[in-house]
């Protein structure tokens, strides 16, 4: 019997493994240690600060961010950016179509107004481009071994590593179908993404100095994803943290009443 389950156990991991590899197709991602991975990591305020300015100077001519309240940029645990630069910074957005869709259409002036700390970052469907909002929760970039998930648990779910290994996997090469231009990538599944390489490097200058080298903005931007897909994190970790303190303190209590209850019959005989 426990032979005959054994080869059963067998045959169904190579079939499940042989499975895995037939669809082999799905691309390559990397490991990037961001500071917001672990049970006790949080953001890094000025990674995110230039995340926003990759996302505002290159990402946002094509993709919008439209869950995304422009107020929370002021949020503690996010970028942390002073109100008024906040303020300044929603009047300065500039306003496209889809945003004046999007009800920031002045009737008086006849024209797109200009954004509020209020409103959401625009929707931006002018390129067909996927909004990136929840872009870095929706797309895993570790499956673990056989999809085991392991390699969630320990390193994340790999959305921001997909993010930085999508923006610096470009090989260069290029092809045209049906009238699309198409890239090779070898983060994207398939290969062939139909975005051109939106980074080479040095495409923003950081306020803080920090290097603007293809990889630092790629890990920058992606930070500032994760950070829009999940601004609650640090919230989150905290009350994980309490809970699990608390089930610890309750544990050895119950331990504790337990070996007390019992202790004066302990070793007796029972008659029974
Ligand atoms: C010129 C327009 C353009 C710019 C600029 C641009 N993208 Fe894209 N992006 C696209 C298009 C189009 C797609 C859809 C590609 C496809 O599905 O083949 C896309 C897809 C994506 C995807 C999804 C890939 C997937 O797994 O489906 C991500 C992530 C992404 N872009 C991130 C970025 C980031 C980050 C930036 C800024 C650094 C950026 N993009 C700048 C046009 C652009």
């Amino acid at each position: 019997m426990i032979k005959k389950l054994t080869l059963s156990a067998l045959a169904a991991l190579t079939l499940s493994v042989s499975s895995a590899f037939a669809a082999g197709d799905a691309g390559h991602t990397h490991d990037v240690d961001f500071s917001f991975e672990g049970p006790f990591g949080t953001y890094d305020q000025m990674q995110l600060q230039r995340g926003l300015k990759v996302y505002t100077e290159v990402c946002s001519s094509c993709h919008g961010l439209k869950f995304v309240p422009i107020r929370t940029l002021a949020d503690e645990g996010g970028p942390a950016l002073p109100e008024d630069q906040v303020r300044a910074f929603a009047a300065e957005f500039p306003v496209n179509d889809e945003a004046a869709n999007m009800g920031l259409y002045d009737f008086d002036e006849g024209a797109a107004r200009a954004l509020t700390a209020n409103d959401n970052f625009p929707a931006n469907e002018s390129q067909a481009a996927p909004d990136l909002s929840l872009m870095a929760k929706s797309r895993a970039g570790f499956h673990g071994p056989y999809g085991t998930g392991i390699n969630q648990f320990l390193k994340g779910i790999g959305g921001p590593e997909y993010i930085v290994s999508l923006l610096t996997g470009y090989t260069g090469e290029e092809k045209v179908e049906a009238g699309t231009t198409f890239y090779e990538n070898t983060a994207f599944p398939g290969g062939w993404i139909a975005m051109a390489p939106p980074l080479y490097g040095e495409d923003v200058e950081f306020d803080d100095g920090h290097s603007n080298e293809l990889h630092h903005e790629a890990e920058d931007i992606a930070a500032f994803l994760m950070w829009s897909a999940e601004p609650k994190m640090a919230d989150r970790k905290k009350a994980g943290f309490l809970a699990v303190s608390f089930l610890v303190v309750l544990t050895s209590l119950l331990y504790l009443t337990n070996k007390k209850l019992w202790a004066p019959h302990k070793g007796k005989e029972f008659d029974l």
